[in-house]
């Protein structure tokens, strides 16, 4: 019941909020309507209505993990047609869920870490050979998805993507990201800017097609020729559960193989791109960030412990993900009869949507100029001094993100080893443009990287 739940103004019969909404931008076009009547709204298109909750009390209070859990709904039921029962789109109750987040979770412990940090290096080494040939301006997002790509590719599954080698994407990131907006705009409810936007059914059964086949193919050659046992896809084919030995069947590996592929890197990628855009807007902080990257690593590769020391680097990366969190929200489902902020009564089941850059721009939290940039902000003393619910980039509760720290190694790592190795000028002209589909990126930034020391 969103009785008396705040609403845009000027509402109205039938098509309801339907005037000014984007299909391609509807984080950008609900940060919109939070800002004006927030931290607690609805939005509706013609008889569906969705219900927003964006400030850090009430969002303290969903994420109580014994009141409420993670939804499975909207883009992410879509997105079942790809990934299945894989972790990002089980059900908390389905069996699979649990017995691969037990079996997984070792994959992502810091003595995994220690084992993928030689080959995000070798990644990064590609990067920068790409950059080193550059010889005009950059896409950032491009060059960051190659990055990330490869690495989730190498560290989990020992594939190669081949993506620097190519000028196009690989087609597996093609069919990907159509197949990503086909889920997402799903939920458009008028079918003809649902078939302009969204790309036709049988495109999406292709698309689906190429991914599936390609994480087939990689899966059956491991199984042929063996290869290392305690890679994410080594762990899938070799343990069982801690418990009770049990294995995952071959379905569900290949769900799982989907979704780490995608969940792996496109978050990643834009949070490197959205710290590399806010460096270069902000020289005090590159400056800053640089310095610590020579004092630290010097001209040396980093070792493994090395990635950790970067305090400040992770602070321009935390920063960055505040301000834009590439995953920009999740669902929290009511498990008893509640009420929402203390007001609006919730039943059991029903569901609210949390949309995360306007948690981390509560300024009744982050202050006055929530929308400022400043990495300072993640100081130790400044992060004790906030709730916990503050900042959530990465989800909450038993279903928050299984890949945090594999994702923090490999950007903390990506970011020092460009700031080590370049200077960089970006257009000045340039303005922030973000490209939604299930994550966030800068669209159409580049930066020019000039070596700063050839001996190198
Ligand atoms: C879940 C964010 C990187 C794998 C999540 C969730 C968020 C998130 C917010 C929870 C979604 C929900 O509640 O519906 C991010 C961000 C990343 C990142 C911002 C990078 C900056 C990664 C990486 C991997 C990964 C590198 C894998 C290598 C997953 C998986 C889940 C998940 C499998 C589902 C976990 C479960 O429900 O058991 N991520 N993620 N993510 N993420 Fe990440």
């Amino acid at each position: 019941d969103t009785t008396g739940i705040p609403h845009r103004p000027g509402r109205l019969p039938v098509i309801g909020d339907l005037i000014g909404a984007n299909p391609r931008t509807p984080l950008q076009d609900t940060l919109r309507v939070g800002r004006r009547v927030g931290p607690i709204f609805t939005r509706k298109i013609f008889g569906f209505e969705i219900v927003f909750a964006g400030g850090v009390d009430v969002v303290t209070q969903l994420n109580d993990e014994t009141k409420f859990g993670k939804h499975v709904g909207l883009g992410i039921e879509n997105l079942r047609a790809l990934a299945g029962d894989g972790l990002f789109t089980a059900h908390t109750g389905e069996p699979n869920w649990r017995l691969a987040h037990d079996i997984l979770q070792p994959a992502f412990s810091a003595e995994a870490m220690r084992r993928y940090h030689p080959m995000m290096l070798e990644v990064a080494h590609e990067l920068t050979a790409a950059w080193d040939r550059a010889t005009g301006p950059v896409d950032v997002a491009a060059d960051m998805t190659r990055l990330t790509l490869e690495t989730i590719g190498l560290a989990g599954f020992g594939y190669r993507f081949g993506s620097f080698e190519r000028t196009e994407p690989h087609p597996f990131v093609t069919a990907m990201i159509r197949a990503l907006r086909f889920a997402q705009l799903q939920n458009v409810k008028l079918p003809f800017a649902r078939r302009a936007f969204a790309g036709t059914p049988a495109q999406n059964k292709a698309d689906i097609a190429t991914m599936t086949n390609l994480v087939d193919e990689v899966i059956e050659t491991r199984r042929r020729e063996g290869g290392e046992s305690r890679d994410l896809l080594g762990m899938m084919l070799s343990e069982g559960h801690p418990d009770t030995g049990e294995r995952l069947d071959p379905v569900n590996i290949r769900n799982q193989a989907i979704t780490f592929v995608v969940a792996g890197h496109e978050t990643t990628s834009g949070a490197l791109s959205f710290a590399l855009y806010y460096l270069t807007r902000n020289p005090d902080t590159l400056a800053k960030a640089r310095a610590e990257v020579d004092a630290v690593w010097g001209d040396r590769d980093p070792s493994f412990a090395d990635v950790a020391k970067l305090r400040y680097v992770r602070r321009v990366l935390d920063e960055s993900m505040r301000l834009w969190p590439t995953a920009p929200g999740y669902s929290r489902e009511a498990r008893e009869d509640v009420l929402l902020g203390g007001k609006y009564p919730m039943q059991k089941g029903d569901w609210v949507i949390v949309p995360l850059p306007l948690v981390h721009r509560d300024p009744a939290v982050w202050g006055p100029d929530p929308e400022k940039f400043d990495p300072d902000r993640f100081e130790p003393a400044a992060v004790k001094k906030r709730p916990a619910q503050a900042y959530k980039p990465f989800g909450t509760g038993e279903r928050a993100c299984i890949g945090r720290q594999f994702a923090l190694h490999e950007a903390v790592l990506a970011l020092g080893m460009v700031l080590q190795r370049y200077d960089f000028t970006a257009d000045p002209a340039y303005e922030l443009k973000i490209a939604e589909s299930l994550t966030l990126k800068p669209s159409g930034f580049t930066v020019r990287p000039r070596v700063r020391n050839r001996a190198r």
